[in-house]
């Protein structure tokens, strides 16, 4: 049994220890935005934050959030979150979607660290988030039309 906070309310879940978060948080709480891609820690479509960090939800064993705070797509809120929705929207950035739970998960971690990225802060942060449809400029683009709302 494990104890945890998600989305700001605790669950305990039976899992085995060493079961990858993200299993649990989509079968077991039915919590269905993260991804799985490709299981290894290489694509970050299972992205999730943990105490406010990114993960790889796929390669964290759920004992390893045991009393922590994880945050996924479905609670993720706050300034950072709005304006990266926002600029996501205007500019068009999704394409078939798959990858984009972990990319919004991986910017929003990035503009809370750094309000005013610059790219290589942006390439550091989101070089691991890989999308197959190619939107990788629409997000950059979208990560510093972000940045440029939460200044004003
Ligand atoms: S599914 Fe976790 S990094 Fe690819
Ligand atoms: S939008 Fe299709 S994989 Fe990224």
């Amino acid at each position: 049994m494990t104890t945890f906070q998600i989305n700001g309310r605790e669950v305990s879940v039976t899992a085995e220890d060493d079961t990858p978060l993200l299993w649990v948080v989509r079968d077991e709480l039915g919590l269905i935005g993260s991804k799985f891609g490709c299981g290894v820690a290489q694509c970050g479509a299972c992205t999730m934050h943990l105490d406010g960090q990114p993960v790889r939800a796929c390669v964290t064993p759920v004992s390893d959030v045991a009393g922590r705070e994880v945050t996924t797509i479905e609670g993720l809120g706050g300034d950072v979150a709005s304006a990266v929705r926002e600029a996501w929207v205007k500019l068009d950035v999704v394409q078939c979607g798959y990858c984009q739970s972990g990319q919004i998960m991986s910017a929003v971690a990035l503009l809370s660290e750094i309000s005013a990225p610059s790219e290589t802060d942006i390439d550091n942060a989101m070089n691991g988030n890989i999308c197959r449809c190619n939107t990788y400029q629409r997000i950059r683009t979208a990560i510093h039309d972000a940045a440029t709302t939460l200044k004003g």
